[in-house]
C-alpha cells in the first residue's frame, strides 16, 4: 500500500512549459501548505523537443513508464512556436498530437470530464445575463466512436483518391459512460444540496428533478449508433428516476448552449461531438485560458488519470510569457481532488515522511480529507482571483499572486 501519491507533470510543447511552471511552483506550495503525501516529478516527453533529440514524441515505454503514476498533469502539444521562427522544429499535427491519443487509449481513460462554470470576473462573451448562472460537466466518450483511427486512403494524392474514416460504437463504451454521467449527475445534485443551492429540471413526467442528463446524438443523420445511444441512454435511466433526462441533436445543441446555457446540468456526447461542444462550452465559461479537463477511468481506479487545460500550444504566443496558466491551475485542482477519491488504494494510517521535513508520528486526517481540501483551497483562490478582475497580466504575475493568495493561510 502506498503512503503517498505520485504524480507526473507534463510540460509538452508551447506554451506548456510556461503554464506548467507556475503549476509546479503552485503545487510545491500546496504540498508544503497542507503536508499534502505527494511526490511528484517533471518529464521531458512527450513533446516535440524530445522528438528533436530522439525521433519519437516520447520514448517506446512511455506507457508503462507512466504506469507508475497516480495522475498525470499535461500542458500542451503541438506546434511550439514561436510562429515568427520559420525555422523552428515543427512537427504535422498527427505526429505533435498522437500522444494525447495514445495516452487516453493507452491507459484506458475512457471518460472526459469537462466542467464549464462561469465565474465572475471571466470574459462573459453572452449578452444575457443568465448566462452567468452556466454550470455544466460535458462528459466526452474518449475512447471509440469518431477517433478509432480506422479508416484509409486509397489513390492517395491523386484525382481519385477515396478516404475512408470509420465510427466505432460499442454497447460495453456506451453503456458505462452513459452510467457514469448519471452518477456524476447523482452527485452534482448531492453537492448543491449540501450547499444549499439546488437547481430544478423538468423530468419526462412533468415533475422536476434535482439533476439532469442530456444526451447528444446526430440520430435523424447517423441512425445507427444514434439508435444505440438512445436504447442505452433509456435503459441507464430507468436505474436513475431522480434524474431528469434529455436529448439533443448536436446541430440545435450548439445553438441551444448559446442561447440558454444554464438549462443544462451534465451532458453526455460522442468523442467527436464532445470535442467541439467542450471548445464551445469553455467560450461560454470565460474561455480556453480557464477551462480544465480530466480524462479519467471511472471503473479502474488503478490507471492513472491525466489532466489537461483544454486549450492547445498556442504558438502564437508562445514564450511571451502572456498565457493564462489558470486553466492548467483548475486542472491541478481536479487533480488533487481526484487523487483523493482514490483514498481505498493509498489510505494507510501508518507514519510517514512530510514532504517539509520533520517525520509526523501519526497521519490523522485521510487521504481524502487533505487532498480535498488542497482541491478547494486551489480552486476557491482561483475563483477568488477571477473575482478580483485583476487587470491583463503575465503567466508569472498571475502565477505569483496565486501563490500569495494560497500561502495565505488554508
Ligand atoms: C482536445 C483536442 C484533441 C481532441 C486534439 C488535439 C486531438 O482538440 O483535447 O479537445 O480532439 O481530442
Ligand atoms: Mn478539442
Amino acid at each position: 500500500m502506498a503512503t503517498s501519491a505520485r504524480v507526473a507533470l507534463l510540460p509538452g510543447d508551447g506554451i506548456g512549459p510556461e503554464v506548467m511552471a507556475v503549476a509546479e511552483a503552485v503545487l510545491k506550495t500546496l504540498i508544503h501548505g497542507h503536508d499534502l503525501p505527494l511526490a511528484y516529478d517533471v518529464l521531458p516527453w512527450p513533446a516535440t523537443d524530445w522528438h528533436r533529440r530522439h525521433g519519437a514524441m516520447m520514448p517506446e515505454d512511455a506507457l508503462p513508464r507512466l504506469r507508475e503514476y497516480q495522475a498525470l498533469l499535461l500542458g500542451a502539444l503541438g506546434d511550439p512556436g514561436p510562429l515568427s521562427d520559420p525555422q523552428r522544429y515543427c512537427l504535422p499535427d498527427g505526429v505533435s498530437l498522437a500522444p494525447l491519443l495514445t495516452l487516453r487509449k493507452g491507459l484506458d481513460l475512457w471518460a472526459c470530464e469537462r466542467p464549464a462554470r462561469f465565474y465572475p470576473g471571466t470574459v462573459q462573451y453572452l449578452a444575457d445575463d443568465r448566462a452567468r448562472d452556466l454550470d455544466m460537466l460535458v462528459i466526452r466518450e474518449n475512447s471509440e466512436g469518431e477517433y478509432v483511427g480506422q479508416g484509409g486512403r486509397l489513390r492517395a494524392d491523386t484525382r481519385e483518391e477515396i478516404a475512408t474514416q470509420l465510427e466505432v460504437f460499442t454497447y460495453t463504451a456506451t453503456e458505462r459512460l452513459i452510467r457514469h454521467a448519471f452518477e456524476r449527475a447523482r452527485q452534482r445534485a448531492a453537492e448543491r444540496a449540501d450547499s444549499n443551492s439546488p437547481r430544478r429540471f423538468d423530468g419526462a413526467d412533468g415533475e422536476p428533478r434535482e439533476s439532469q442528463v442530456c444526451l447528444i446524438t446526430k440520430r435523424n443523420a447517423q441512425a445507427f449508433w444514434g439508435t444505440l445511444y438512445d436504447r442505452v441512454f433509456e435503459e441507464v435511466a430507468a436505474d436513475y428516476p431522480d434524474v431528469a433526462t434529455h436529448h439533443e441533436l448536436v446541430d440545435a445543441a450548439a445553438m441551444k448552449f448559446v442561447q440558454a446555457p444554464w438549462r443544462f446540468d451534465v451532458v453526455v456526447a460522442s468523442n467527436l461531438h464532445g470535442d467541439i461542444l467542450t471548445d464551445l462550452a469553455a467560450v461560454l465559461a470565460g474561455g480556453l485560458g480557464v477551462a480544465p479537463s480530466a480524462n479519467l477511468n471511472p471503473a479502474d481506479p488503478s490507471q492513472p488519470a491525466l489532466f489537461e487545460p483544454t486549450h492547445g500550444s498556442a504558438p502564437d504566443i508562445a514564450g511571451q510569457g502572456i498565457a493564462d496558466p489558470r486553466a492548467t491551475l483548475f486542472s491541478l485542482a481536479l487533480m488533487l481532488d481526484w487523487l483523493g477519491e482514490k483514498e481505498p488504494i493509498f489510505y494507510d494510517h501508518r507514519p510517514w515522511q512530510s514532504p517539509s521535513g520533520p517525520s509526523l508520528p501519526r497521519r490523522e486526517k485521510s487521504f481524502r480529507t487533505i487532498f480535498s481540501s488542497a482541491a478547494r483551497h486551489l480552486h476557491e483562490t482561483l475563483v477568488s482571483d477571477l473575482a478580483a478582475g485583476h487587470p491583463a497580466c503575465g503567466t508569472d504575475q498571475i502565477g505569483a499572486r496565486i501563490q500569495g493568495a494560497l500561502g495565505g493561510g488554508r
